[in-house]
Parts: structure tokens; sequence; C-alpha cells
């Protein structure tokens, strides 16, 4: 038997069960797919559940307004993940009579549906026979075929998806694509992949050779950009002695457009306290940073986003009086229930989960 129906056997008897496989609908599947990108399993499986049952077809998500879908995107991160997949429905509803395009090269003129993406849907929903290939088909075919090409060059990241192409078969492309996502995750892992019980234990050059970790082979990763942000907590009480404090709406081309934060003062590089003090940013808010109060130190925070590194520092300051009136001027006064229901950065989420508001 060869490479191909060994992986589609092993999918049949050992693949994951999971709701968008037991379906053809091409709705189900791209939204399995926008919520699976960069989201582990057992965290995407209820994000899907909750997306479909708000939005059941991609008629009512087309309707829903864009602070609805992110809201239900709270927690996922890569916020424009859900502002694509709603710009999208919008145009299938407009464009294409409601209906997905059936084909991968229409899939991916959609918002937020790449070549990987494309494939996946075009293969399980339509039966196209066409690769989707990810990191997991990388190391599973540089593992078995130690194809010694880097996968983040174009010469290697061709040669990958000339071999998928040849393997993938005409009869049943959903689950082989689908087979090599499971193997890649339960089988062929990352770290400490299960060599013994593998089913390509005999024929896999790399383990034959001794050099399972080798592969994939990948030229050194560019770093992506570093970003310093000072977030301030100014909190306060409202007149009934309530807890209170100040956000910002997020606007402009950058990432987390239309989401909430608190105030943030953005550095160049990491400011001692000291020098946060001194900085510009309280003069062009009219605030005189000596008066205020900061109440415990600073939480650090390191965040990874895909292209960038954002080393935060959350600071937590009392204010009253005259800087509770001008910090109004500049930001909106909200409260801990209604923040609740903001749409935020992961990062804010992570900070906020660990403040005391009483
Ligand atoms: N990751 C992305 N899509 C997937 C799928 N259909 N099955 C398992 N893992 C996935």
């Amino acid at each position: 038997m060869d490479f191909t129906s060994r992986l589609i056997h092993w999918y049949d008897l050992n693949g994951r069960s999971l709701p968008w496989r037991d379906t053809r609908d091409p709705y189900h599947i791209w939204i399995s797919e926008i919520i699976l990108q960069q989201t582990r399993m057992d965290q995407g499986l209820s994000y899907y559940l909750r997306f479909l049952e708000a939005f059941p077809d991609v008629f009512s998500l087309a309707s829903a307004r864009e602070e609805q879908v992110l809201r239900l995107w709270q927690g996922l991160g890569y916020y424009s993940r859900a502002r694509n997949l709603h710009q999208a429905a919008r145009k299938v509803v407009e464009q294409h009579g409601g209906e997905l395009p059936a084909h991968s090269t229409e899939l991916v003129r959609l918002k937020g549906i790449g070549p990987y993406t494309a494939a996946a849907i075009a293969s399980m929903a339509y039966g196209e026979a066409i690769p989707a290939v990810d990191g997991n088909v990388y190391r599973v075919l540089s593992r078995i075929f130690a194809v010694d090409y880097s996968i983040d060059t174009s010469r290697g990241k061709k040669v990958f998806y000339d071999l998928a192409t040849n393997l993938v078969p005409d009869d049943r492309p959903g689950a082989f694509n689908q087979a090599l996502m499971d193997f890649g995750s339960m089988v062929c892992k990352p770290a400490n992949p299960l060599c013994q019980s593998c089913i390509f234990h005999h024929e896999c050059l790399a383990r034959q050779r001794g050099s399972v970790k080798k592969y994939p082979l990948r030229n050194r990763k560019t770093p992506g950009r570093e970003r310093y942000f000072n977030y301030f907590l100014f909190r306060a009480r409202d007149h009934e002695g309530l807890p209170v404090f100040f956000v910002h709406h997020r606007t402009g081309n950058d990432i987390w457009k239309n989401m909430y934060e608190f105030p943030l003062l953005e550095s160049d590089h990491l400011l001692p306290e000291s020098a946060l003090l001194n900085h510009t940013w309280w003069e062009e808010l009219g605030v005189e940073p000596g008066g205020l109060v900061f109440s415990g130190s600073a939480v650090h925070l390191k965040h990874q986003l895909t292209h960038q590194t954002i080393y935060a520092r959350f600071y937590q300051v009392e204010v009253n009086g005259g800087s509770l009136v001008i910090l109004q001027k500049h930001f909106q006064l909200t409260r801990p229930d209604l923040f609740e229901e903001l749409p935020k950065p992961r990062l804010v989420e992570r900070f906020y989960r660990v403040v005391n508001f009483c």
C-alpha cells in the first residue's frame, strides 16, 4: 500500500471525531478553518459551537454588526480573522447569492481565505483534489521523505506543494488533508513524535537516519517588530462609590482596530518608571504625573503576535479631583460590568483577569 492509502486508512481508524467532519456544509467548514487558525483544538471547538449557534448560516453572519462578531471572538485573539470573515460573508451574500464558491481559485478571492484555507474548504466540502499545506504537512512530509528544503523559502514551499499535490487522492482529498492534520498533531508531533508506534516507522527516512528532530528545515526566522506598551488603568469611584476606570477605543491602521484597551503610552524602547513619568505624553494630556498615586507594582506581560512582540506594562493609578476631570476629556469612563462586554485584545484580557475591583 502506498503512503496515501495507508495514511487514510490510519485516519479512518484513528482520526478525531470533530463536528465539522460530519458535514460537507462549506459554511461550517469555513468557520472551523478560520477559528482553528492559530488556535488550539480544545479551545477552537467551543468557539466553533458558539459561533454557529449565534450565526447558523452565512446570511445571519452577513447581517450581524461587527461588534457582535468581535464579541463572540473575544479571547481567541487575531481579531482580523473575525473582521475578514464577516466581510467575506457579506460578499458571499451580495455577490454569490449566499453560496460559497465551489473552487479554490475563487475561494482565495474572499477576505481571510488564503491558499491553505481555500484548499481545506474546497477539498472537504467540494471534493477538489488539492492539498492544504500547513505546518503539519511540512513536518510530516519533510520527515517521512527527508525533504532537505527549507520551509521558509519559496523554492522549499514549491517542493512541498508539488510533493503534496502528487500525494492527494482524487477520491478522498478532504480525508487526506485532515488525515495529515491529525497525523501531524497526534503522531508526528513537533516535539516528542511517537516514532515507535508510527505506521511509517520502517519507511520514514528521517527516522532511519536518526534525524527526525532536524525536520522541517528552516532558514533563520526574521525577528518581528518589538513594541513597548505602557498601559494605565486610571481607577476612580463614581458618585455611588462604585469602581470606574478609563478606556480607550483603538482606531487607525494598526493592530486591534475598533477594540477597547486602557489609556496607552507606547514607547520605542523599554522605559524605566522615572522616564515614564517625564514623558511628554502627560503634558499632552494635561496631567501632572507627580501628583498621581500608583497602587502596587506594575504587571509585566509579554505578548506574541504573528509579526510583533509586545512588551507590556500595566500600571494602576488612583485618580480623583482635577486629574479625573482632565482624563475625561481624552478617555471614556466605564464600569467593570460594561467593560466585560466590549471587544478587547487578548493582552488586555490577560491583565484584566487579575485586576481586583472591590
Ligand atoms: N486544523 C485546521 N483544520 C483542521 C481540521 N479540519 N481538522 C483538524 N485540525 C484542523
